[in-house]
């Protein structure tokens, strides 16, 4: 039995301080769920992992990003033992603003899972289709490209640390959620690629989420697929009530 995981993405958003109140009013909510059989984390800024990791009370604390080399001359890039010091063991890759304002390709995600998973870490390695991918019919092209080269060299007994968010971008902060339908036959397609490179059992043991304007007034149904394993949320992870709700919903 997978674990439901629900992750926070805060993205740009809110400071030290506006993390500290959002903890304030999130008391007991990572351990609550955790009883729950429901694993709750928030991916803030770089500069509030150190806050989550001390205040969030079991919350698993995700980055956004990192570097694949361990240090260097790379002028604004966080090394994973930088994160592994602070004591944080996931971390995001590959979203979709990634790859649209900073040029990252699934050759650049490849080595960046390779190297956390060599770390020890968890990636959260996202993919989804744009829309005229969509339109086209070719969101399964899309996502065996981005499974098969972002995924290459993951040997079978790593994988299980994986994580993988199915979003599609044309549902990313638009308000236009991909229905619980379109997100189970892709999540499904999603699974059947990840049991061709490890095998039926390693992959029936990832967790792929959903994500793309998940809201507490229509994340329910996901929840009912039978591959959808929980949600990465955006916006609606910034408003502390808003993610209480996801997580109850989560447990329900
Ligand atoms: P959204 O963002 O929930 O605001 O659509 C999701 C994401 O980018 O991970």
């Amino acid at each position: 039995m997978r674990r439901k995981l629900l992750i926070g993405n805060w993205k740009m958003n809110k400071t030290r301080r506006e993390a500290l109140g959002f903890l304030e009013r999130s008391r007991g909510l990572a351990s609550f769920a955790a009883s729950h059989g429901v694993d709750v984390g928030i991916a803030p800024s770089y500069l509030s992992l150190d806050l989550l990791l001390a205040a969030g009370e079991g919350m698993i604390v995700a980055a956004q990003n990192c570097h694949f080399r361990k240090s260097g001359a790379f002028t604004g890039e966080i090394s994973i033992p930088m994160l592994l010091e602070l004591g944080v063991k996931w971390c995001i890759v590959g979203h979709s603003e990634r790859r649209a304002c900073f040029n990252e390709t699934d050759g650049s995600c490849n080595l960046k899972i390779l190297a956390l998973l060599a770390g020890g870490m968890a990636p959260i390695y996202c993919v989804g289709e744009s829309e005229a991918e969509f339109d086209a019919g070719k969101t399964e092209e899309v996502l065996r490209r981005e499974i098969r080269e972002g995924l290459k060299g993951v040997k079978a007994d790593d994988a299980a640390r994986l994580v993988i968010a199915y979003e599609p971008i044309w549902a990313i902060g638009t308000g236009k959620s991909a229905s619980p339908e379109i997100a189970e036959r892709s999540i499904g397609f999603i699974r059947s690629l990840l049991a061709e490179l490890f095998g039926a059992d390693a992959a029936a043991k990832i967790r792929i989420l959903y994500g793309g304007s998940v809201k507490p007034g229509n994340f329910r149904p996901y929840l009912l697929e039978k591959d959808i394993d929980g949600a990465l949320v955006g916006g609606a992870s910034l408003d502390p009530a808003d993610f209480r709700k996801l997580v109850e919903i989560a447990v329900e």
